[in-house]
């Protein structure tokens, strides 16, 4: 058979192993935690302990793999506990480049991974100047997140990958504005690619999780298994039963997103009440080239844009929108604008005027009429 696409993958991968004779077409829930042993003592699927490996797991981490092309996938109980083990993988002393801009990591980077021995440096990852200054002996990863959220800024994966390489330290890629369907990273030559699945492959707002995927089944993956299983940041069997329902509609979900915010971006642009529009798919976003090169069949579902003044005139906008809800996270089907200057603590970088949008699966000239009444003044 010839080589399936993601479309595919998204909706047969990772199916479940057979159990019974007769099987349903969509994977049960299994919430079962101790499995029995066979009269031989073996485990005939694996599955001893559900923190270890259950088959509801077992099915979403299958999916992971194929959605992004990689050898294997790890789920977590969040993003956040993916992030969390990918830096635990590495070692007290070893040094960190990261993306800066993105709050929830600089959190866990500054406040959780600098005391436990981590040295961190986060810049601009989009200059690649920038980074090939900042390694030192002690570099072992270099972590981007593209497009960066909420500056919207894009990193050249392929670039820093080499750079990484060159330099004997890991590459991995936070992808969750991206998606698999945009973007693949691994293709691209990252190691490991993340996600926090509480966005867009869940797609609903329903449900909280995180995954890593690996190019390779190295080493360093099973540390981050380890910080998985032995550490106990799972994903729950019916938390991986939603995730993977979810992923089946992701390709849909995500080109409607992405073709959405590109009209609204090129609106946003032109309007009278707005000083700028950061979004990738604008020919005039100084990372658009890239994003061009490594992203395919769309810049994403998310964008950020300043209004002309402040904190005042930005919450202002948000305050008069009615059909777009004020929420603080993203990659749903329902779209969401978000003042990040009132979730980040004062001085952290993000405009006062900034507004970040997480377009749904509305019709866009929907969206549009009710961003077009919310920023008249
Ligand atoms: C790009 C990105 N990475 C990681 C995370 C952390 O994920 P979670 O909230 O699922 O812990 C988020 C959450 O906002 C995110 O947007």
């Amino acid at each position: 058979m010839s080589k399936i696409h993601l479309e595919t993958l998204a909706v047969h991968s990772g199916e479940m192993p057979s159990i019974h004779e007769n099987e349903p077409i969509t994977t049960p829930i299994i919430l079962g935690t101790n499995f029995e042993r066979h009269a031989d003592g073996e485990y005939k699927h694996g599955w001893s302990y559900t923190r270890a490996a259950n088959p509801n797991r077992t099915s979403w981490e299958g999916a992971l793999a194929a959605l992004e092309g990689g050898k294997a996938a790890a789920a977590f109980s969040s993003g956040s506990a993916a992030t969390m083990a990918l830096f635990q993988a590495l070692q007290p002393g070893d040094h960190v480049i990261a993306t800066a801009g993105f709050y929830g990591t600089t959190k866990i980077l500054k406040e959780l991974l600098a005391p436990w021995g981590l040295n961190v440096t986060l810049l601009d990852t989009g200059k690649l100047d920038a980074v090939r200054a900042a390694l030192t002996p002690q570099t072992k990863l270099v972590f981007v997140e593209t497009p960066s959220n909420p500056l919207m800024r894009v990193s050249d994966i392929a670039a820093l990958a080499e750079i990484a390489h060159k330099h004997g330290a890991r590459m991995a890629c936070d992808s969750t504005a991206a998606t698999p369907v945009l973007q693949r990273s691994l293709a691209l030559g990252a190691d490991l690619a993340l996600h926090s699945a509480t966005k867009y492959l869940g797609g609903h707002s329903d449900v909280a999780g995180g995954a890593l995927i690996a190019d390779q089944d190295d080493e360093f993956f099973a540390k981050v298994r380890a910080w998985q299983t032995t550490g106990g940041a799972i994903q729950s069997p019916f938390d991986c039963w939603l995730l993977q329902r979810g992923a089946k509609t992701l390709a849909l979900r995500v080109r409607q997103q992405a073709a959405n915010a590109q009209t609204i971006a090129e609106f946003l642009a032109g309007h009278k009440n707005v000083q700028s529009c950061l979004y990738a798919g604008l020919k005039s976003h100084p990372g658009h080239d890239i994003a061009a090169r490594q992203m395919q069949g769309g810049f994403g579902g998310l964008l950020s844009f300043l209004v002309h003044g402040g904190q005042k005139e930005a919450l202002g906008v948000t305050a008069k929108c009615k059909l777009i809800r004020r929420a603080t996270s993203l990659g749903g089907v329902e779209t969401t604008i978000d003042h990040r200057g009132s979730v980040e603590p004062p001085g952290f970088g993000t405009p006062e005027n900034l507004l970040r949008l997480s377009v749904g699966i509305e019709h866009v000239d929907d969206l549009i009429a009710d961003l077009d009444q919310a920023l008249q003044r």
